[in-house]
């Protein structure tokens, strides 16, 4: 993770460095040759980051240690800048809301150049450092390489076709299958039709590949075999030398034309009912995969080609036939292969607790066959049933990130550099947690790892498309979706979470005990897992764990109960503190001197029912993206400062029971995205409360609203409920209307057909609603798949909502 960190922060540091935000600052303090002088270190450095992690790969100690001397300075770099635009950001709010006194004072000219001052300060501390760093640089001869380019060579062994048969265990079904699928001519339009399997690494693809290889059935069926380890690069040429070489039974000349070689090869197939194995395709590029294919094709009616990859999008874009998604063994022949090659003969040894052990060892390997083995070798060199014991307890965990993280690292080398840092972060969750998509997504936005390729895409779809991305690739499984089709949840392989601690090495931490505190200061990112109060483990001395960006809270909590003061400990010592959860701590106060955060993003207060108001500072996050306030019953109202938040995205307030109505203003935060229920005013509510008019220009809102508390006004409801300008909320899926119980009332018809929602929307909740039919535009919402109405009383007609044949 450091390396593609390392690359993705120092090209954020460029960016902004050249930004207009920085520059307003740059002239207030004169710093401009400062600053240029950085961009260019910064650069240079940037340039020759690829070739140092290759280098590193090779375990070159000094320069793992140069690499990680950089990393602390790129990342005081990073939060020094980012300081510099949410300045920035306090500076604009001031000049738009010129009545706020407090934060004019923390502006006045002499405060400002203070600031100055200090920041100038800095940044010189960090140029003069990174300086230093760059010097030495100069000693390991660093070959410049601005760009990413592709995918790296990777050094695997060549595979053969020769697998004893007795060797292979439990895949006889997949055989049988896939060599159906092989024989029969059903399903194949062309003559040569393509078959992959994928799975991920270990899981036996080659093995089951070379046992249908040396089948007899096949053996007779086909007039010509051949299997070609493609491995390490996806080359053409290479490939077709490979295949003539196989077909011709010797060494082809390899100096002549390409032109020579393809002509050959053609010869060799034309018209012949061939069998070719394409073992361990790594290239994701279709028109890469296209040259080769259309050298390929000339075969009889029946040729078949049979692919391994542990990439599916390799399998999408190769596949004319399947693809085969390989699965792991299920217990019975997991233990099978086990018992092979732990016990002597491969016979359990009779009142043994060995079996016991190895059962529950088995059990860990998750019936990936590579695992299994490795770890059953290791365990028949051990005798007795202890070391048995002591292996299951102890050593397990060495044994994975020894000989099968690196195995699967291979994948990992494969992803561009800002999947590798959102796979890496996920080992911040524990093993086997269940990922919310949105949240998870909402944590790279607010760690910075989106990179948006144009000014029209938004964070959030991206985030969308790594999660896919990643899902696609087997780095994620396990997704469920909810009944409108969106996958909302996945998981990470026990595998993969194992790679992913591996990478992410000492930058994530998860704290599982109180015996531990945040004070590794190679940590940025934290994780508490369940019932630690945070006073255990947030460091009295601020300085050790002033650089964490993350904090998160996981797993169950009970009876626990957090104080203010240690919240106060959190805001006074963690300052640079992105993502915030304090969910579900029994909180009842949420200290003012939260504003301390201000490079917070991401904010998790939900499930505190006992909070009752949030304080006003909080308008001075101006970084703001995400804040849940879910489940939090006991708030009444929303703090007025929030309308000042410009950046949020996501206000989460479902479930705030309490909340008696909107604050005023709220419809100025146009880029929110997700607003979870408008509360319309209540009587109790004060004069100058928002109306239904706020939810006029929100068109960017996504996903799920509530409207709460409906009720007849007499004066003007039409004009407020049309206000709202559903209509125009085209990403709106789901849309629930409340109105308030006993409030049963004709009028309600007229309100509802002000509501008209977008065509787009996939579900509608109607609940107490006074009328005695629906409007008309219930027709007009051709995607609606779910319609529900409760304590609908007096409602009479309903229009004929499926069409008739
Ligand atoms: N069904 C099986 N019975 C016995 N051994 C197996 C079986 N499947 C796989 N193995 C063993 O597990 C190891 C990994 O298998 P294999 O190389 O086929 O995996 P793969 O899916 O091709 O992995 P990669 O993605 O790395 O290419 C090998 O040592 C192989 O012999
Ligand atoms: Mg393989």
């Amino acid at each position: 993770m450091a390396e593609a960190i390392l690359f993705d922060i120092a090209a954020r540091i460029i960016e902004s460095l050249g930004s207009q935000a920085l520059k307003e600052i740059r002239l207030l303090w004169g710093a401009r040759d400062e600053l240029d002088k950085l961009k260019d270190t910064v650069s240079t450095i940037k340039n020759v980051l690829l070739d140092a992690e290759e280098q590193r790969a090779v375990n070159n100690n000094q320069v793992i240690e140069w690499l990680e001397r950089l990393k602390y300075v790129v990342y005081d770099a990073d939060d020094l800048l980012d300081g510099f635009s949410t300045e920035c950001l306090l500076r604009d709010m001031m000049t738009r809301d010129k009545m706020a006194k407090k934060v004019r004072i923390f502006f006045s000219k002499s405060n400002r150049l203070v600031y100055d001052l200090k920041m100038g300060h800095k940044i010189k501390t960090i140029r003069q450092k990174l300086d230093a760093i760059d010097n030495d640089r100069t000693k390991f001869h660093f070959k410049e390489r601005p760009v990413e380019i592709g995918v790296r060579a990777r050094n695997r062994d060549d595979t053969h076709s020769f697998v004893p048969e007795a060797e292979v265990i439990g895949r006889e079904d997949d055989k049988k299958e896939i060599i159906d699928i092989l024989l029969s001519d059903s399903n194949v339009k062309e003559n040569v039709g393509i078959l992959p399997i994928a799975g991920i690494g270990g899981l036996g693809k080659t093995t089951l590949a070379q046992f249908i290889f040396n089948d007899l059935k096949v053996d007779k069926h086909f007039q010509l075999k051949m299997w070609v380890c493609v491995s390490n690069t996806f080359d053409v040429r290479k490939v077709v030398e490979k295949i003539l070489e196989l077909a011709i039974k010797q060494k082809p000349d390899i100096t002549v034309q390409m032109d020579t070689l393809v002509h050959g090869l053609r010869k060799e197939i034309v018209g012949k009912k061939y069998l070719l194995v394409l073992d361990d395709v790594w290239n994701e590029e279709s028109e890469k995969w296209d040259d080769l294919k259309i050298l390929l094709m000339g075969g009889a009616s029946g040729s078949r080609i049979l692919i391994t990859t542990r990439s599916p999008k390799v399998a999408q874009i190769t596949q004319t036939i399947g693809p085969y998604f390989l699965q792991g063994l299920d217990s019975q022949k997991s233990w099978c292969l086990f018992k092979k090659v732990a016990f002597e003969n491969g016979e359990e040894p009779v009142n043994s607790g060995k079996v016991e052990v190895g059962m529950e060892i088995v059990e860990k390997c998750s019936g990936v066959p590579l695992v299994i083995k490795t770890i059953g070798r290791l365990l028949s060199l051990e005798n007795s049933e202890a070391e048995w014991v002591s292996f299951n307890n102890n050593k397990m965990q060495k044994i994975k990130e020894d000989k099968i993280i690196p195995t699967l690292k291979l994948s990992y080398d494969q992803l561009p550099s800002h999947l590798k840092q959102c796979f890496a972060y996920c080992s911040i969750f524990p093993k086997d947690y269940v990922m919310k998509k949105s949240k998870l997504i909402n944590l790279w936005i607010a760690q910075g790892f989106i990179k948006l390729s144009n000014q029209n895409e938004c964070l959030e779809d991206v985030g969308h498309e790594y999660f896919m991305d990643l899902l696609w690739r087997s780095f994620f499984q396990e997704a469920e979706m909810d009944d409108l089709g969106n996958v909302i949840t996945s998981k990470m392989h026990d595998f993969m979470h194992d790679l992913a601690m591996s990478v992410a090495g000492s930058l994530i931490t998860k704290l599982e005990s109180k015996e531990k505190i945040i004070g590794d200061q190679k940590t940025r990112h934290v994780s508490v897992i369940n019932n630690i109060e945070f006073s255990f483990v947030i460091p009295t001395s601020s300085s050790k764990a002033s650089r964490i960006r993350t904090l998160l809270s996981l797993g169950e909590l009970k009876d626990l109960q957090e104080s203010s003061t240690s919240c106060e400990a959190i805001f006074s010592s963690l300052k640079y503190l992105r993502v915030l959860d304090l969910h579900g701590r029994q909180l009842d106060l949420v200290p003012s001197s939260i504003c301390k955060l201000k490079h917070l993003r991401d904010l998790d207060l939900s499930r505190n029912q006992k909070i009752k108001k949030l304080p006003d500072s909080i308008s001075r996050l101006q970084n703001l993206y995400t804040l849940r306030l879910s489940g939090c019953g006991g708030i009444k109202e929303l703090p007025r400062g929030i309308t000042k938040l410009v950046n949020l995205r996501h206000l989460y307030n479902d479930g705030c029971w309490g909340l008696t109505y909107m604050p005023r203003g709220l419809g100025q935060l146009t880029n929110l995205q997700t607003l979870s229920k408008f509360v319309v005013d209540s009587d109790s509510a004060p004069k100058d409360s928002g109306r239904l008019g706020e939810l006029n220009r929100l068109n960017s809102l996504r996903g799920e609203l509530e409207i709460w508390g409906l009720r007849s006004r007499e004066e003007d409801v039409a004009l407020d409920y049309k206000g709202a300008n559903l209509k125009e909320k085209e990403h709106l899926q789901v849309l629930t209307l409340r109105w308030r119980r006993g409030n049963v009332n004709t009028d309600d018809e007229m309100a509802l057909e002000g509501f008209e929602p977008h065509p787009n929307l996939k579900k509608l909740k109607i609940y107490e609603y006074g009328g005695v039919r629906v409007p008309m535009w219930l027709l007009s919402l051709t995607n609606l798949v779910h319609l529900s109405l409760h304590g609908c009383s007096k409602l009479k007609y309903l229009p004929p909502l499926v069409e008739e044949e």
